[in-house]
């Protein structure tokens, strides 16, 4: 046989055995393919993290559990928008299957929720009017202020545990919002004192408004996506995910990229 004819014959097998094996991993992914889609939960309005430009969904959160997902084998069909304090709520009656919204890992959530390994670090600021003469340095200086956070979140905690269950401020110093957008408005606006949140979304709002952290109060906290309690198989793709894509520098840019540092 001549060299040209064998090689076209490999070519064509390859082609027909190729055409095949396509057919048959086509078939599989849509088989399971109900399984391996996951829908997505965040909150905007916590920047750079998730927020909204020119009405799309955008930030830190969603680029990374993007390339996180892309390099398992599910696939992310979508992403719902909720207020913060109904994401877990929402994973548990399977609304979402991740949530991708600067969570901070802790042990009353985990007793609901699993969580991914940790992707990013945070404390909480306390920040004030820029201008103001009102500028605390402790916890016990907020005795006298009205004080916001977002509703659900570690922000509030500090608040609940630190103020108020501490005799620091009664409750009614206390104002709670939808999100942290709202309540940086409401700081402006002269309805609040003080706003607690977590450090980089400061940072984020400070950037661009006159507004200033006052002191930050150390928490440790550690963000990390949400899943439904007991979904190993899941916690263990993201976790391998997260792992590629430090690796391979894709979370590196994202940080550059959204936190304008390496
Ligand atoms: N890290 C804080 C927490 O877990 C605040 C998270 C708020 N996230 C958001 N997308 N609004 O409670």
């Amino acid at each position: 046989m001549p060299r040209e004819a064998r090689v076209d014959r490999r070519r064509y097998l390859q082609a027909i055995g190729g055409t095949v094996a396509t057919l048959s991993v086509a078939g599989c992914q849509s088989d399971s393919g109900d399984s391996q889609t996951l829908t997505a939960g965040t909150a905007p309005g916590f920047p750079p993290f998730e927020m909204k430009q020119d009405g799309e969904l955008v930030g830190f959160d969603v680029e990374l559990l993007e390339a996180v997902v892309a390099a398992t084998e599910y696939e992310l069909s979508g992403w719902e928008e909720l207020e913060f304090k109904s994401l877990i709520p929402a994973l548990n009656n399977g609304n979402v299957d991740v949530v991708a919204a600067g969570m901070t890992i802790n042990d009353e959530r985990d007793k609901a929720i699993d969580f991914s390994d940790p992707y990013y670090s945070s404390n909480q600021a306390i920040i004030v009017r820029e201008n103001g003469s009102f500028s605390p340095s402790s916890l016990e200086d907020l005795s006298e202020a009205a004080v916001g956070a977002q509703k659900g979140t570690t922000g509030e905690s500090v608040i609940k545990d630190q103020l108020i269950e501490a005799g620091t401020i009664p409750e009614s110093q206390y104002n709670a919002y939808g999100n942290y957008v709202l309540a940086v408005e409401d700081l402006l606006n002269e309805n609040v004192d003080v706003i607690i949140i977590d450090v980089p979304v400061a940072n984020s709002f400070v950037a661009d408004r006159p507004i200033k952290s006052a002191f930050v109060h150390e928490t440790g906290e550690q963000f990390g996506f949400g899943i439904q309690s007991g979904n190993d198989e899941l916690a263990g793709a993201l976790n391998s995910g997260l792992t590629t894509v430090e690796d391979d520098g894709t979370y590196r840019d994202l940080t550059e990229k959204w936190f304008g540092q390496k």
